[in-house]
């Protein structure tokens, strides 16, 4: 009964929250700001983070990266997966970048903040990319900052960029959804050189000594966060698994898992640790990953992209 009427609570906020627009974010519901005093006015030595699972927000990473570079600055940029733990974090910079999971920063890349050792007053700035344009994009970067500051890191931006959702249920069903196609070119040369300009910014504040102030804001999609919306997408996917035949045992999928859901020695998917990222889907070039969708099979991401010919752009500091 419990069950039930917990299902049915959740069903209502997680509709309400799809289908209503945004509330006017006028109501702060939390700040945060510089605990310690910032390092240096000086940026040696930066150090670029991202986790990206179709590649947007490694490519704004990648750009953000050269912008960098391009001031002398020695940089070293990676996703977070690759880096490796370390005790300390020598750098004069921190930038580090999510896309926005469910109107919010991934638990996991929260947990991957967690894990930082003591960022002792290194100037620390973040960037998020989002599919939109009501995806709680400033409040996910909040959550960045917010993280990165109980770390002792002085935080002095933030910064959004929209993209072509990589949400599969935008696309999944009869016609794509309209924001979503209407975002079919982002990131585009325009974002990208706001990413270049944020780099810009960024140094601007260090050298000024000018942490920043950042606020987050209610709105119906941070309220919704608290009912968990990755739970009720559980409930619309149906039928989660490996298709045995198509699987060619390339190891993408059981990467990108955040939660190790994947075992390809029994081709199967715990469903009940899996968090809806739809990385194995939107990662496999295969067709190897089945899930349903209103009764639809869903398709994933670079799928879609071949379905509807649309190549992402790539600047020209970015190869692939
Ligand atoms: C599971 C999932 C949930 C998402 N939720 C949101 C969201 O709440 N708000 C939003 O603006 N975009 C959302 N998106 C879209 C992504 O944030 C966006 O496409 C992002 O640029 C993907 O970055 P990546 O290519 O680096 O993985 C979601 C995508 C996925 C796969
Ligand atoms: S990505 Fe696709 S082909 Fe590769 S191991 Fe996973 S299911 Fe198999
Ligand atoms: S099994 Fe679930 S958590 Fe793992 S990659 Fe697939 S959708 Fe994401």
């Amino acid at each position: 009964m419990n069950n039930r009427r917990c299902f049915i609570k959740k069903s209502i906020l997680a509709t309400a929250a799809l289908t209503v627009p945004a509330l006017p974010a006028c109501v702060t519901i939390s700040t945060t700001t510089a605990k310690v005093p910032m390092r240096s006015g000086r940026v040696d030595r930066a150090l670029v983070l991202w986790y990206s699972q179709t590649g947007h927000t490694r490519r704004c990473g990648e750009v953000l990266a050269a912008a960098l570079a391009d001031k002398g600055i020695k940089v070293q940029a990676h996703d977070i997966r690759e880096f490796k733990k370390q005790e300390k974090i020598d750098f004069d910079l921190l930038v580090l970048g999510s896309p926005v999971f469910y109107y919010d920063t991934p638990g996991f890349v929260k947990n991957f903040i967690r894990s930082l050792p003591d960022l002792k007053g290194i100037p620390v700035a973040s960037y998020v990319s989002f599919g939109g344009p009501e995806g709680n994009q400033d409040n996910a970067n909040y959550s960045i900052l917010q993280l990165l500051s109980e770390k002792n890191g002085v935080p002095v931006g933030q910064k959004s960029f929209r993209s072509l959702s990589s949400f599969p249920l935008a696309w999944s069903t009869d016609t794509v959804h309209e924001k979503t196609w209407d975002a079919r070119h982002l990131p585009d040369e325009q974002t990208f050189q706001s990413v270049r300009n944020y780099a810009g910014f960024v140094l601007g504040q260090i050298k000024e000594n000018h942490p920043g102030t950042f606020v987050k804001k209610l709105t119906l999609r941070e309220a919704s966060t608290m009912f968990g919306p990755e739970w009720w997408t559980k409930l619309l996917v149906k039928n989660h698994h490996i298709i045995e035949e198509n699987c060619v045992r390339c190891n993408a999928c059981v990467k990108l898992c955040p939660v190790n859901a994947i075992d390809l020695g029994q081709y199967h998917v715990d469903t009940h640790a899996c968090v809806m990222c739809f990385g194995c889907i939107n990662t496999c070039e295969y067709q190897a990953i089945h899930m349903e969708y209103s009764k639809e099979r869903v398709s994933g991401f670079k799928q879609f992209l071949e379905q509807h010919g649309i190549q992402p752009y790539l600047p020209p500091e970015v190869t692939l």
